[in-house]
């Protein structure tokens, strides 16, 4: 179970017009197996939210725990071993596919599992992929499974997605869906997943945050979220996007 209390993340630019957080007072609980949908404009901070429950910024106010543990108690890098985001410009290491599919479990003094490595591969759509190849000669979108793959091999109690689905075509995007739908179903891992796919939303997760005004505004289930939003925000979030969607 993943807490936050008070979160905040005060913004760079104190500009005296506008509010001096990039997001602030996110006080949630994430239950073990849940998957939330984080959705917003751009620019609300969803992703550095994400980065801040990985640790890869700090908190500037709040406290977060998990399973009972502070993150002050654990420090960053045993945290990210448990918590482990996925970001939406994929980082590609030195070296091949290969040397970034094992420095995880090298990194954390694990085996690595050739067999399950090969087998997300396969599933991502990436079977005929050269582990040999330099990794930062990928296309972007093979990049971006790349990245999810290494996160998966580290078998994370958490993942934080970050628009990992961006840069695929509908094909693959769906066969990462029936990808991490599996997982999820076989090792009950939490997920918070940032995507602006709305429709991606109702096949993957069951609960929605939505962001807006510089904190969550709202917290309810998928379905209720997209029949029925509480906030005047939720609905005009809506409302554009389905506008977007009608549109030819
Ligand atoms: N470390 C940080 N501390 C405080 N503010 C930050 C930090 N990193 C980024 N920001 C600010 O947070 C704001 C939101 O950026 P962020 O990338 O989190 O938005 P987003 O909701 O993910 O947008 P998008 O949907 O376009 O990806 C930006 O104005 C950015 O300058
Ligand atoms: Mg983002």
């Amino acid at each position: 179970m993943l807490e936050l209390q008070r979160l905040a993340k005060r913004a760079f630019n104190q500009e005296p017009s506008k509010s001096p957080y990039t997001f602030c007072n996110i006080t949630k609980t994430i239950e073990q197996a849940e998957r939330i949908a984080l959705i917003g404009a751009s620019g609300q901070g969803k992703s550095t939210l994400l980065r801040t429950i990985s640790l890869l910024n700090m908190p500037d106010e709040g406290e977060m725990s998990f399973d009972g543990v502070a993150f002050r108690e654990v420090g960053p890098r045993n945290w990210r071993k448990q918590i482990c985001y996925v970001a939406q410009q994929a980082v590609m290491l030195p070296g091949s596919v290969e040397a970034n599919l094992t420095i995880s479990s090298k990194l954390h003094g694990r085996s690595f599992d050739l067999k399950l490595a090969e087998r997300l591969l396969q599933t991502a759509g990436l079977s005929g992929l050269d582990l040999k190849k330099n990794a930062r000669d990928l296309s972007g979108g093979e990049m971006q499974r790349i990245a999810l793959i290494r996160a998966l091999l580290l078998r994370p109690k958490v993942l934080l997605l970050d628009e990992i689905t961006a840069s695929l075509d509908t094909v693959n995007t769906k066969a990462v869906e029936q990808l991490l739908a599996q997982w999820h179903a076989d090792e009950g891992t939490t997920m918070l997943w940032v995507t602006h796919e709305l429709e991606q939303v109702t096949r993957t997760c069951e609960r929605v945050w939505f962001m807006s005004g510089n904190t969550i505004m709202e917290d309810s289930l998928a379905t209720a979220f997209f029949t029925r939003p509480s906030t005047d925000a939720g609905r005009t979030f809506i409302g554009h996007h389905v506008s977007e969607e009608v549109q030819p």
